[in-house]
């Protein structure tokens, strides 16, 4: 089984573009949307999130995860694969960044707009993996903090979805190519679409090179029968009704993963209690 993890349900994004390209994966996705989102916490609590959602789908048989989100890929990649995929281990974490740096150069004819979170921004990376593949490219980055939960709210078919769009690129100025350096941001294709810069978006270019990178490494998951499968913190009847516009199906049954004290409870908490709840002990 091959993990996603997301800060939400934009990760669905690179979900689908995983599953067009490896239709024979069994994969499972983790959003954690109930703490969503990510992109304006500090780097430790990143940290702490991230952590926590790679023992999540390791628990669940995840040899292989693939962090979808470019806020934890920026900010903690390097700290997961110390922590959980160094000499000996039997697990592998790959993310987002170095595709999305890849794709931007490949489109860019000198000029680079990032659009991220304020974290993905703060920590450089996109500007650093881009320079190291070409340090003559010109990077502008610019935080869009309104865009991620415009998206969560199943909002980008609207008005202020415009709005917000126009807004930040006028922002970050005359640019050839837009990476959209976040998860969510694909979902709002169609308001950036014929703005004058190549809109690049990073996941159909990871699938590729994770396709390519199974073919090498294929020891670290199998093929098995296509199986689809979901967890969530926070609320997973809504995950499921927003996420299914982005999958273009029906997700089926979405398990919820609660946080109780900081932490995601592993196993299986009671269906969510309505009412007044009275917890057990003292
Ligand atoms: N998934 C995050 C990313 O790609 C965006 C949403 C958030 O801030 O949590 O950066």
């Amino acid at each position: 089984v091959i993990g996603l993890y997301d800060s939400g349900f934009g990760g669905l994004t690179v979900l689908r573009r995983v599953r067009d390209a490896l239709p024979d994966r069994d994969l499972h996705y983790f959003g954690d949307s109930g703490r969503a989102p990510y992109g304006g916490r500090d780097v430790h609590t990143i940290l702490d999130f991230a952590e926590q959602a790679v023992e999540h789908l390791v628990g669940r048989g995840c040899r292989l995860v693939v962090v979808a989100c470019n806020t934890v890929s920026c900010v903690a990649l390097r700290h997961l694969q110390h922590r959980y995929a160094g000499p000996g281990s039997d697990v592998r974490v790959l993310g987002v960044t170095i595709p999305g740096a890849e794709s931007a150069v490949r489109a860019t004819r000198g000029h680079v707009g990032v659009l991220a979170t304020a974290r993905t921004v703060a920590s450089h990376t996109y500007v650093t993996e881009i320079h190291k593949l070409d340090p003559s490219v010109r990077v502008t980055q610019l935080a869009a903090p309104l865009l991620a939960p415009i998206v969560e709210e199943g909002w980008e078919d609207t008005e202020i979805a415009r709005l917000a769009v126009d807004r930040y690129l006028d922002a970050l100025g005359p640019v050839d190519t837009l990476l959209l350096g976040c998860t969510h941001y694909p979902l709002l294709m169609d308001q950036f679409a014929g703005r004058g810069p190549t809109v690049v978006d990073p996941a159909p270019y990871l699938a590729e090179r994770l396709v390519e990178w199974l073919e090498r490494h294929p020891q670290f998951d199998p093929p098995g029968t296509g199986a689809l499968s979901f967890s969530c913190s926070g609320d997973p009847e809504r995950f499921a009704r927003l996420g299914s516009r982005f999958l273009g199906a029906a997700l089926p049954e979405v398990h919820l993963v609660a946080e109780v004290g900081g932490r995601l409870l592993p196993g299986d908490p009671d269906a969510a209690p309505v009412g007044q709840v009275v917890r057990g002990g003292r």
